[in-house]
């Protein structure tokens, strides 16, 4: 077992999954908030995606990370990276061999909700980058970012565009309380995935072999297993569409029949009209002011606007101002 500071137990989750089942699924339209994706299963299905043909946020991400690690360990000097959100870290590794070569990593912190997800990436980490300290902070990134160890200089980052994932009153609550919790000086990283064509963004999110819509009702899976719900998985369909005016995909389960569920750990029993959508995720997608607006809001300047070569992704390095 990898050893893990857990800030959030098993219970808390359980408390957090009712809250926000009871709040949702009670709601005149429907929604649950994306987080309850990454079980063990819902981590692999991610990695899964970010394999496909068909989603290119991570391979144009990567590109930007591969040209530009050395630029931003130049750049930053950091001591510590945190990671939000951190999954495989895979990606991140780039940076990590960056500023091992560059002499000055110390320290690396992963903080996901997905403790699967942490147990394996730690493990790879701390073999690979002994003697850097590693620690995996099983928390949620809305609520932990006072807790984080390491040393300064730190560069927290952000990437996959997870980010877009938060609704825009969430994002800007979010940047703020990550400002709050740095030192004037220290670095944020972030990847954004940018504003398409709307062919592009709906196949990345409804591809062919069916892998994304078998990760977005894997969300119902959680909910049978967490609270004993009876959701019949195979009567909801797997809806991605592109909201042109809000610049954001939404993913979406649809019930194909009129039905019932039963929620044991809620107490609650919710109808589905045949056709009625749970929307279960927004990926917004991002204008480059629109992003320097976001960051300068919040309290960060910023250094450097990267994108790949396709300008499909972009990642910014802001480094957070004086109070
Ligand atoms: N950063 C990786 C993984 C992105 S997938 C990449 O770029 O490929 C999103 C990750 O964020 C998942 O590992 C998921 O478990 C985690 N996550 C989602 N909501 C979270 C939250 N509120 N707090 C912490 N981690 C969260
Ligand atoms: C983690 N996040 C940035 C992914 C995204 O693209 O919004 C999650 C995902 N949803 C469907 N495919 C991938």
């Amino acid at each position: 077992m990898t050893d893990l500071t857990v800030h959030l137990t098993q219970n808390d989750v359980v408390r957090g999954l009712r809250s926000d089942v009871l709040t949702g699924l009670t709601a005149t339209r429907k929604t649950l908030p994306p987080k309850w994706f990454y079980d063990a299963r819902g981590s692999e299905l991610f990695e899964e995606i970010t394999r496909l043909e068909e989603y290119y946020p991570t391979r144009a991400e990567r590109e930007v990370l591969a040209d530009r690690a050395d630029e931003i360990a130049a750049l930053t000097g950091a001591r510590t990276l945190v990671e939000l959100g951190s999954g495989s870290s895979e990606k991140t590794r780039l940076l990590l061999d960056a500023l091992r070569d560059k002499g000055t990593l110390d320290e690396i912190v992963a903080l996901d909700v997905s403790d699967a997800a942490l147990e394996s990436s730690v493990a790879i980490l701390r073999e690979a980058y002994a003697p850097a300290t590693v620690h995996g902070v099983v928390g949620d990134f809305t609520q932990h970012l006072a807790l984080l160890p390491g040393g300064a200089p730190r560069m927290v980052v952000f990437l996959g565009g997870t980010i877009g994932n938060l609704l825009p009153a969430e994002r800007a609550k979010f940047l703020s309380a990550l400002r709050d919790n740095l030192r004037a000086g220290e670095w944020l990283l972030l990847g954004t995935d940018l504003v398409k064509d709307r062919d592009t963004l709906v196949r990345a999110y409804d591809d062919a072999r069916g892998v994304t819509a078998e990760f977005n009702r894997n969300v119902l899976h959680v909910l049978n297993r967490e609270l004993g719900a009876d959701f019949d998985v195979a009567a909801f369909e797997h809806v991605a569409v592109w909201d042109e005016q809000e610049e954001r995909i939404e993913m979406r389960l649809r019930a194909t029949r009129a039905m019932r569920v039963r929620i044991p750990g809620v107490d609650l029993e919710v109808d589905f009209a045949d056709g009625e959508e749970l929307r279960t995720e927004v990926s917004s997608k991002f204008r480059p002011a629109r992003v320097a607006a976001e960051l300068g809001d919040a309290g960060f300047e910023l250094t450097k606007w990267w994108t790949d070569r396709l300008s499909r992704f972009g990642v910014t390095l802001a480094q957070a101002t004086g109070a």
